[in-house]
């Protein structure tokens, strides 16, 4: 049957978008033009499928998804519950896997116990801020850092990191390690509330078709 409107799709740039894209092959969803790896385009079109997919930073996923200017989004679960987006959250992809971490030096545990007033860094203030006042109820100075947070308690900025633990090979070799944990991660579908109504059966046909493959 012809569809009239295209479905776009926001990927993850990066290991996200690869693993998305040869998930959604299996279940006949294509796109030959993003297999060219040297190409500067930034949409690409399936025009038999009436399909547009384009890749971006994770954070921009769920801005695309929530203002409707992608139907569907692929994106790590730590950058939904940071940037806290309105999208329904409809499949766990599986693959991405990781945790969501308070780590620091051995010593640090006991500032955790205590509920001292500590520094956290973090690339997640959202999350952080979330469980240290709401699931913790310890008042704690979050600081923004923008990568290679494991830096903050080795030069002092912070007392303990929340951070992404996938091997744990970061925290290792600069002598931290976990020392409570928030919640499992892992690549997540999310859909535009409006879509999902809109086109309702085309989507849940292909929901439907990826739960199979991933369960
Ligand atoms: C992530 C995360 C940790 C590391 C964890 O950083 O922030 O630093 O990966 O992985 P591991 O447990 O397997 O060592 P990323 O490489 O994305 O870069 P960033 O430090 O610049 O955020």
């Amino acid at each position: 049957m012809k569809q009239e409107r295209y479905l776009t799709f926001a990927l993850t740039k990066g290991r996200l978008a690869d693993k998305t894209l040869g998930l959604l092959e299996q279940i006949g969803i294509n796109c030959e033009e993003m297999h060219d790896k040297n190409t500067r385009k930034l949409i690409f079109v399936n025009e038999e499928l009436k399909l547009k997919f384009f890749l971006s930073k994770g954070p921009d996923v769920p801005t695309y998804v929530e203002y409707g200017a992608a139907d569907i989004g692929v994106v790590g679960k730590d950058t939904i519950m940071e940037e806290g987006r309105r999208a329904f959250e409809v499949l766990d992809l599986g693959f991405g896997k990781c945790r969501m971490c308070i780590c620091g030096p051995a010593s640090a545990r006991q500032l955790l116990e205590h509920h001292e007033m500590i520094r956290v860094a973090s690339k997640y203030p959202r999350i952080a801020k979330d469980y240290f006042y709401n699931q913790k109820f310890q008042t704690v100075d979050i600081i923004k850092l923008n990568g290679s947070v494991e830096l903050g308690p080795i030069v002092g900025l912070a007392d303990v990191i929340v951070d992404i633990v996938e091997t744990g090979s970061t925290l290792r070799e600069n002598g931290l390690e976990v020392l409570e944990e928030i919640c499992p991660l892992s690549a997540r579908m999310i859909v535009n509330q409006v879509s999902m109504r809109m086109e309702n059966e085309r989507i849940r046909k292909m929901i439907g078709e990826l739960k199979e493959l991933v369960k």
